[in-house]
């Protein structure tokens, strides 16, 4: 058990209990995302404090850590930080965009140079397109397709809110004649549970200005090397959400007395296109991101680490020539790839059950990040009924992957999975796995407060557990998790 040579080993001037004390107690109360962590919007990312607290608690520097599900990336981040070697994969090229950000952020000067560049190539014309009579406009409410209001900057820092002239509703309504034409076009499904149709088009969840707008964007952005136009895409994927018909309009809120008042919403998980909606530049959209990752590199305290791109390169990591690797792979390929007995900690968060469907929700990203998701090798419990992606063939893959996931870890290796979900079968493979592996037990995991939504529907899960399974007969003695409060060494049942 690794957990105490590692505090030691990073908290030299803390002693060891301080060390663990501060460690649990961000783990059990974990604060918003924040940085680098709360600049994009990656569906049921893990709060670092609990990332970090696993990395620490279950292995020791220059160890060797698989994520297959990586995500967000966080684990990355957090496992570098703290002198591991870290093979990550996701199936998901959004999440493998945003993992290779943080794995590896620009230069904050860098970024903001072609920021500058791309705001000379591109704010005039966009911004041209918002012209309204009282001018350049920064929010249009609609109530379908009818314009209400206009709002813009006005010389005090309030917003001029005025109702939409008849010019200011033609000129809007003037764009939608326009098509995408260099943004792949969507693949949806028909899934009520998140309000898409298979013909969904990119008209169903922008207005043609937003999109004409997006696209002088990104044909900007193409034109820069790797790492910079990698974070110039997460800018623009992470603002998108705003530029799109999805935000809603709070109306009224707060019983305000003076009269009706509306207030711009968010965009929420699944594509709903709420009747009353706003549009909001898109210069805006962008900038904003752009300026909160800006601010984020200033203070990132990691140093700049190479990674593997490639599954056929992630050799390099195991024999210690590099220390990171970041693959757009299935987890059965990626861990197929690694020799058995070979790592030190798998630790992971699988797709739980039917909760989140990541490459549904994700494709309006990857279709911006001009990249295709292959939507057959999804872990995953979907509504949308012609993806058969049923909890049979989920327990099935997850049991097989659990299977692999012993093959790789060594002797005295870990594995701990994040984990809930509200439906039984969600559960079947965690409680039948292969006989090759003991369930240790489990620990209850907190969402962070500043969490995003985890679930979008009624009755949602309160928090995760961590399950933690050793490999073979060896039974760890691990005093310190068991010490979590909640630990139990009985396989959590669904639970809300
Ligand atoms: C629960 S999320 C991981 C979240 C991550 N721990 C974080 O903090 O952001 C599960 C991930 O599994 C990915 N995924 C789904 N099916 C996969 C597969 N067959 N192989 C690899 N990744 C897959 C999804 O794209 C999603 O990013």
């Amino acid at each position: 058990m690794a957990t105490k040579t590692s505090f030691a080993q990073s908290n030299s001037q803390l002693s060891l209990q301080d060390a663990e004390e501060r460690l649990l107690g961000e783990f059990l109360q974990p604060a918003g995302y924040k940085g680098l962590y709360g600049f994009h919007k990656y569906w049921g990312k893990k709060p670092a404090e609990c990332v970090s607290f696993l990395i620490e608690s279950l292995s020791k520097e220059g160890d060797l850590i698989v994520d297959p599900f990586i995500g967000h990336g966080t684990i990355a981040r957090e496992a570098l930080a703290r002198g591991r070697r870290i093979i990550g994969g996701d199936l998901n090229p959004a999440a493998i965009a945003i993992t290779r950000l943080l794995v590896k952020p620009p230069a904050a000067r860098a970024l903001q140079d072609a920021l500058n560049e791309i705001e000379k190539k591109t704010r005039i014309e966009i911004e041209d397109s918002y012209q309204t009579s009282g001018g350049i406009a920064s929010h249009f409410l609609w109530d379908d397709e009818m314009l209400l209001e206009v709002w813009s900057k006005g010389s005090s820092r309030q917003l001029d809110k005025g109702p939409a002239t008849d010019d200011d509703a033609a000129d809007a309504l003037s764009w939608n004649s326009y098509h995408a034409q260099l943004l792949r076009p969507l693949a949806l499904f028909n899934n009520g549970r998140i309000n898409t149709r298979s013909n969904f088009s990119w008209p169903d969840l922008f207005c043609g200005r937003a999109i004409r707008n997006i696209e002088l964007l990104y044909s900007a952005i193409l034109e820069y090397p790797t790492e910079i136009r990698n974070a110039l895409l997460c800018i623009l994927t992470s603002s998108v959400g705003q530029m799109s018909k999805m935000v809603f309009a709070i109306s009224n809120r707060g019983g305000n007395t003076k009269g009706p008042k509306t207030e711009v919403g968010s965009w929420v998980i699944g594509y709903w296109r709420p009747k009353l909606h706003f549009e909001i530049n898109a210069w805006n959209c962008f900038s904003n991101k752009a300026g909160k990752l800006i601010k984020s590199l200033n203070s990132r305290g990691l140093s700049r680490h190479e990674y593997v791109t490639d599954a056929s390169q992630i050799d390099e990591v195991v024999q210690k020539r590099q220390s990171c690797a970041v693959v757009n792979s299935d987890a059965v390929q990626l861990l197929s790839g690694l020799g058995d007995d070979t790592v030190d900690l798998i630790v992971t968060d699988p797709p739980h059950g039917d909760r989140i469907p990541y490459l549904e929700l994700s494709e309006m990203w990857n279709a911006i990040l001009g990249q295709s998701a292959v939507f057959e090798s999804e872990l995953v419990v979907s509504d949308a009924k012609n993806r058969n992606k049923n909890e049979v063939a989920y327990e099935y893959g997850l049991g097989k992957i659990l299977s692999l996931m012993c093959d790789k870890i060594k002797s005295e290796g870990l594995i701990a999975i994040m984990f809930n979900a509200s439906i039984e079968e969600s559960w079947s493979a965690l409680a039948s796995f292969d006989t090759r592996l003991n369930f240790a037990g489990a620990f209850p995991m907190a969402y962070s407060s500043g969490s995003v939504v985890q679930d979008n529907r009624a009755g949602s899960l309160k928090h995760d557990y961590v399950l933690i399974y050793t490999k073979g007969s060896n039974s760890h003695h691990m005093p310190f998790l068991e010490s979590i409060p909640g630990w139990t060494c009985k396989l959590p049942s669904p639970q809300i």
